[in-house]
């Protein structure tokens, strides 16, 4: 049977207090709406129609998906008008109803629940709370048969005491949405149609509710503001750490973790408090990142340490290097196995060879650096004349002296060495040495100023 699915999210979102439409507020550094239709997509549908009203535009260039489609709902005159909205763009057998606001719901859960679905019967997913305030009611009959759901602001007091409550996930045929969608009417507490008034139509119709439970509370949870926005997204990061360290990796605090993207870690890894890993990172086996550090778009190869305090921004790191604390590697950085960045440096779109260091206080751009070089703290590559960059080469066993300028474009012969202080404008030969500042003079006996 083909399935659609239908991501309502068209609702204001008043309590988020944001300009930002409240389904593109992120969990882990992406929309709310797109974790719903990641995790919808893994189940492969045919086509996935999310009802979008509010920040309708801003909404629909913020979210990609294969074979999405999009259907205004102008005003929000309910959760049953919000799906009939769907209801034009959908041919497929069975759909599935998600919501845009809740964001951990899993695939597994979804594959399991959509299996219920067939003519005869609709699926409801429920829970069981100790506060079921809020939430629409689950009303069974003597035989336990549930027979319909009731709002709250419809429930009876006897209704109100019910602990089984309505997630707002559903799913059916599309046939019965087609001949049940119409028939609803608004007269109720709130004056809104209802998508819960399908179960006790689907009930008159003699069909069987498949209720469904998903194996953990949190995926069914909905964010209406940003303090459970913010639980939400503990709770996502809480998952993805307990997720690595079944793989392997030793976490100090899994509640100060945070991955925002796709992160591959080998095992043997140690990841300090306050790490954050963002975008697509690889870190290889026995690598340990130390506290405070960023690592972004990156791989590191085996056995790296990064010291605290440590950017890494789409860089390659080889095995076994050494990098920070406070370093800075950013876009195109790559380090060969051994090299060495340390404190204060940073690095742009540049190769250090091979057992390389560069220690402290130095900034490398647009540079190709050989093996066993040694930069001096303080280096300077000067790659930027205000309008065009160029680049500086250090070949093998380069030796440079503190605090040195390489003015590029400049190239540093194999083995030779630029003295300290060095304003180094012309290319140096392999095996010399460069000394370019200002001669020093002694005056014998300088009687130094003293106070008038
Ligand atoms: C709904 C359910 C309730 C369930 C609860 C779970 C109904 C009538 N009630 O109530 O049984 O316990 O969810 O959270 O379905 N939306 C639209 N267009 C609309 C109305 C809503 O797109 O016209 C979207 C909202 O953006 C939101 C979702 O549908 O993502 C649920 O809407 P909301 O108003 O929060 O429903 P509840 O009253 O909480
Ligand atoms: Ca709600």
């Amino acid at each position: 049977m083909s399935l659609a699915v239908v991501i309502l999210a068209a609702g204001k979102g008043t309590r988020m207090k944001s300009e930002l439409p409240k389904v593109l507020h992120p969990i882990a550094g992406r929309p709310m709406v797109q974790h719903v239709v990641d995790a919808a997509g893994a189940l492969s549908p045919a086509n996935t129609v999310i009802v979008y009203g509010h920040g309708g535009d801003r909404v629909r260039e913020a979210v990609t998906g294969e074979r999405l489609q999009w259907a205004e709902q102008a005003e929000q005159l309910g959760t049953g008008h919000a799906v009939a909205q769907a209801l034009p763009h959908l041919d497929e057998d069975v759909v599935l109803v998600l919501y845009g606001d809740v964001p951990l719901i899993r695939p597994e859960t979804l594959r399991r629940f959509v299996g219920r679905v067939n003519d005869q019967s609709l699926a409801l997913m429920t829970l069981e709370l100790d506060d079921p305030s809020g939430y629409g009611r689950v009303v069974r009959d003597d035989q336990g048969r549930v027979t319909r759901i009731v709002e709250q602001k419809d429930a009876s007091d006897e209704e109100k005491r019910l602990r089984e409550i309505n997630t707002g996930i559903l799913a059916c045929t599309r046939r019965f949405l087609n001949d049940s969608l119409p028939r609803l009417s608004n007269r109720n507490a709130q004056g809104e149609y209802y998508l819960t008034d399908l179960i006790a139509m689907a009930v008159d119709a003699g069909m069987e509710i498949a209720v469904d439970q998903p194996d953990h509370p949190w995926e069914v949870d909905g964010v209406n503001d940003r303090v459970q926005l913010s639980r939400l997204e503990r709770v996502y990061q809480g998952v993805r750490a307990e997720a690595l360290m079944r793989e392997g990796v030793t976490v100090l605090d899994p509640a100060r973790l945070d991955i925002r993207g796709q992160a591959d870690v080998a095992s043997d890894v140690t990841l300090d408090v306050n790490v954050i890993l963002e975008g697509r990172v690889s870190i290889g086996p026995g690598c340990r990142i130390g506290a405070h550090c960023v690592i972004r778009d990156a791989d590191l190869g085996a056995g790296v340490v990064v010291e605290p305090h440590s950017i890494i921004d789409g860089a390659t790191v080889g095995d076994h290097c050494q990098v920070g604390p406070f370093a800075r590697l950013r876009p195109g950085t790559e380090l060969a196995a051994k090299a060495r960045i340390g404190n204060f440096v940073e690095t742009k779109k540049s190769s250090i060879g091979e057992g390389s260091k560069v220690n402290h206080l130095t900034y490398i751009g647009d540079s190709r650096v050989g093996k066993d070089v040694n930069v001096g703290a303080g280096t300077i590559t000067c790659n930027y004349d205000g309008a065009n960059k160029f680049q500086t080469v250090l070949k093998d066993g380069v030796f440079i002296g503190s605090n040195s300028s390489l003015v590029a474009p400049v190239t540093v012969g194999e083995n030779a060495t630029v003295g300290a202080g060095s304003v180094i404008t012309k290319d140096v030969p392999g095996n010399g040495l460069a000394v370019a500042r200002g001669q020093q003079r002694n005056i014998e006996n300088w009687p130094r100023p003293t106070k008038k």
